[in-house]
């Protein structure tokens, strides 16, 4: 290793949660649970037993609630099945010393009435149509114009991100990600694009970030704040969610958050996939400066500029995407200097094993060359 890398290998705490390096592996959905239960199997489990030399594994988007299904075979964690499969994928882990985090989600609009229960339409804070396709069992389908959220439904969606936060727990996870990033329901609540509400929880900036606090809280309640994190996406136009004037809103919601004494902020920093620097994106250093905890970086990294970035206080730690996903061994090819291998787009989302767990080592790599 150089000695420029050194910083990504310094152990961290955050809050209840021990990092023994500072690679985190980001959430990947890859739509592989299975098809009828949404429950976890081996296979998931031996795809992040392979990944568990990470600093901190966050596994993939996980719906709290069948209502916050937004694509085919994403895993959930509402039933018992569920909690059993996940606890498959725990053990594995921890088996290698891990550790591991569960990502709540709610997608709202991003989904279709194909994946909804009883075929109805998915929910959002207003009913505004967003662009772009939904994943479905079928096929790719155009996104559909929302029902919009009554005032009285909110507190049951609430209280889930409580329980689905003690299922995560009841399943071994070590904690949880509040997903409130690229644009599913708690960005949508955020951002003035997808919010035209006009009670408690739309209009002025505490009110469009009263259901995150609040969904956040529930977590914080049933699990302990040291064992709560965040993820936000402040600039991405991700799922076309978008705010007119996003640096004021986001800095409160991340002052709030610091209030709150959470173990972790994680921020997609730029364009999701995309560009670190979009057009008209703020400084996000603001967020950084207004959370006391730590503060995970995401999107576009390098091993170099994670490293720089961990060495100069810019961030604590860096979650890492794309690379993991062809790079079971990340840690220990940044470590060595290894060449990183590329992954196949194709296999990214459902399937089986292929493009999933079948990515080797440079160890591995390297023995069949031999
Ligand atoms: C296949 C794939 C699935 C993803 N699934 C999720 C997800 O479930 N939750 C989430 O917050 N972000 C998700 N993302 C975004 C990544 O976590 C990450 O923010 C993005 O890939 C940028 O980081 P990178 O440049 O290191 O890949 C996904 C990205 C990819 C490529």
């Amino acid at each position: 290793m150089t000695d420029t890398l050194d910083p990504l290998f310094q152990p961290l705490k955050a809050g209840a949660l021990n990092l023994r390096n500072r690679i985190v592996m980001a959430p990947l959905t890859r739509s592989r649970a299975d098809h009828k239960t949404l429950a976890p199997r081996q296979i998931n489990a031996d795809y992040y037993g392979q990944r568990a030399s990470a600093g901190m594994i966050i596994a993939e988007a996980t719906q709290i609630m069948p209502e916050g299904q937004g694509y085919a075979w994403t895993p959930g964690i509402y039933s018992d099945e569920q909690i059993a499969g996940w606890k498959l994928v725990t053990d594995a882990v921890h088996a290698k010393g891990g550790t591991i985090v569960l990502q709540l989600w709610h997608v709202g609009r991003i989904s279709h009435r194909d994946l909804q229960p009883g075929g109805k339409l998915p929910v959002a804070p207003s009913a505004v149509k967003p662009e772009g396709k939904a994943f479905t069992e079928t096929g790719f389908k155009d996104l559909e114009t929302p029902r919009a959220l009554e005032l009285d439904e909110i507190p049951g969606i609430v209280a889930q991100y409580g329980q689905a936060s003690k299922n995560a727990i009841a399943a071994g996870f070590d904690g949880v990600e509040v997903h409130g990033a690229n644009g599913y329901l708690l960005d949508q609540f955020l951002r003035d694009k997808t919010n035209l509400r006009t009670d408690a929880y739309g209009g002025s900036i505490p009110n469009r970030a009263r259901f995150l606090l609040e969904a956040t809280q529930a977590a914080v309640d049933a699990i302990g704040k040291e064992r709560v994190g965040i993820r936000l996406s402040p600039v991405s136009p991700a799922n076309d969610c978008a705010d007119s004037n996003p640096e004021p809103l986001f800095t409160y919601v991340t002052e709030k958050l610091s209030e709150m004494g959470l173990a972790f902020l994680h921020v997609i920093e730029g364009e999701t996939r995309g560009s670190r620097a979009p057009e008209g994106a703020f400084d996000l250093s603001v967020l950084r400066k207004a959370f006391k905890g730590v503060y995970i970086g995401n999107n576009g990294y390098d091993p170099k500029l994670a490293a720089a970035r961990v060495a100069n206080g810019e961030v604590d730690a860096v979650a890492f995407g794309r690379p993991f996903i062809a790079n079971p061994d990340l840690v220990e090819r940044i470590r060595d200097g290894a060449p990183l291998a590329q992954p196949d787009e194709a296999t990214f989302y459902g399937g089986d094993a292929k493009g999933y767990v079948d990515y080797p080592t440079y160890r591995e790599a390297d023995a069949k060359v031999a």
